[in-house]
């Protein structure tokens, strides 16, 4: 292969090589058999284009607005796990890329640099990413650091009352190093000598009892705006909308958590209709090319959060690769914006896409 790679997948594989067995499976792998993993990048191919000719495409405009922030692309970058494991520079790498490419990034709350760090390094537009753990103190303590520190929205994770079973972290006794903003936080020290230490992590931590009415507490700690990740139901997008969430991501976690939830991409119609545009909704799940973004925007999506090919360009070439993931997502979603005859994003609409269950 080109070491010099011209697609995502590609990167994917130079990743593949990059990083121990261990690491790799951790950031490539799903729930159980996998079926909603493949599913997500599947469902996509199933959606075909209806391509208008003949419109003058000579400029074209990809930038768009998420929460009054005006980015380049509809393009954003998901919160995914301990980026150190992937690239020594870690998340404050990975923030630089955002900010060169005039992208938001949303920092995991599992990061491995702090939010300080993150923060000192850019100015990139950065939302920071929110697990609510059984000692609520702890979401409290991080919200306000994030405010402190210029991070404009909080993203909290909803799909995650426990923590999916993911065989390969089992299997190669995947342990997580230290979580550098829990540092201090967590009382007891989470390990464990008999395979992954990630499930014994997830039960001293993950609050399972969390629930709707967790959301007021948690607006009346912070002026922040809310989006709320891991919808993929009319019935809870509703909720999410009575409950003054700022914005919706369909997500199902990167099929890291339930098997056999759908993928996103079949569930994001139901949730815009279900919305009827009081708040914006983003997806995320199996993007990973151009016409990917085109279809989730076609769709309803305002944007999209790409996970695993930022971390599989920051493992092959550090800050210069995921850049390059940006950059080229960018590109082939500007080449099928240019061949389905959309000059700008808003012009993209739910005529340019058929999906399989429509007649041709
Ligand atoms: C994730 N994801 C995730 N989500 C979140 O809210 N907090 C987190 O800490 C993580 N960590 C994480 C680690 C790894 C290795 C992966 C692959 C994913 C889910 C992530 O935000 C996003 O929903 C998916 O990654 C999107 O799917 P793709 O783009 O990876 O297919």
């Amino acid at each position: 292969m080109a070491a010099e790679p011209v697609n995502l997948n590609e990167f994917q594989e130079l990743a593949r090589l990059a990083l121990p067995k261990m690491y790799y499976d951790f950031y490539a792998g799903g729930a159980e058999d996998e079926h909603t993993l493949k599913e997500n990048v599947e469902a996509f191919h199933r959606i075909t284009f209806r391509p208008r000719i003949l419109v003058d495409v000579s400029r074209i405009d990809l930038s768009t607005t998420i929460l009054d922030y005006k980015i380049s692309a509809p393009i954003i970058i998901a919160p995914t796990a301990l980026h150190k494991l992937a690239n020594p520079e870690g998340e404050v790498a990975t923030a630089r890329a955002a900010a060169s490419c005039n992208t938001i990034m949303v920092l995991s709350f599992t990061s491995s640099c702090s939010i300080e760090e993150v923060a000192a390094s850019c100015n990139a537009v950065r939302f920071y990413q929110l697990y609510v753990f059984k000692k609520r103190d702890i979401a409290a303590t991080l919200v306000q650091r994030a405010e402190r520190n210029g991070f404009k929205a909080l993203v909290l994770t909803a799909d995650t009352p426990r923590l999916g079973r993911r065989e390969a972290d089992i299997k190669n006794k995947m342990i997580t190093p230290q979580l550098k903003n829990l540092e201090g936080l967590l009382s007891t020290k989470v390990s464990s000598d008999t395979g992954s230490n990630l499930e014994a992590y997830a039960k001293e931590t993950m609050d399972a009892s969390l629930s709707w009415k967790d959301l007021e507490w948690l607006r009346s700690i912070t002026k922040l705006p809310i989006l709320i990740k891991g919808i993929l139901t009319r019935e809870d997008a509703i909720k999410a909308v009575e409950v003054g969430v700022a914005g919706i991501i369909v997500s199902n976690h990167g099929a890291r958590q339930l098997d056999y939830s759908p993928a996103t991409i079949s569930a994001l119609e139901e949730v815009v209709h279900a919305v009827k545009g009081r708040v914006p909704i983003l997806m995320d799940g199996g993007v990973r090319r151009g016409t990917d973004v085109f279809k989730a925007l076609a769709l309803g999506a305002q944007a999209v959060l790409i996970g695993r090919p930022v971390v599989y360009g920051l493992a092959a070439k550090g800050e210069y690769g995921v850049r390059r993931v940006i950059e080229m997502l960018k590109d082939e979603f500007e080449l099928t914006m240019a061949l389905t005859g959309c000059p700008s994003v808003k012009h993209i609409t739910r005529n340019h896409v058929r999906t399989e269950h429509e007649r041709i």
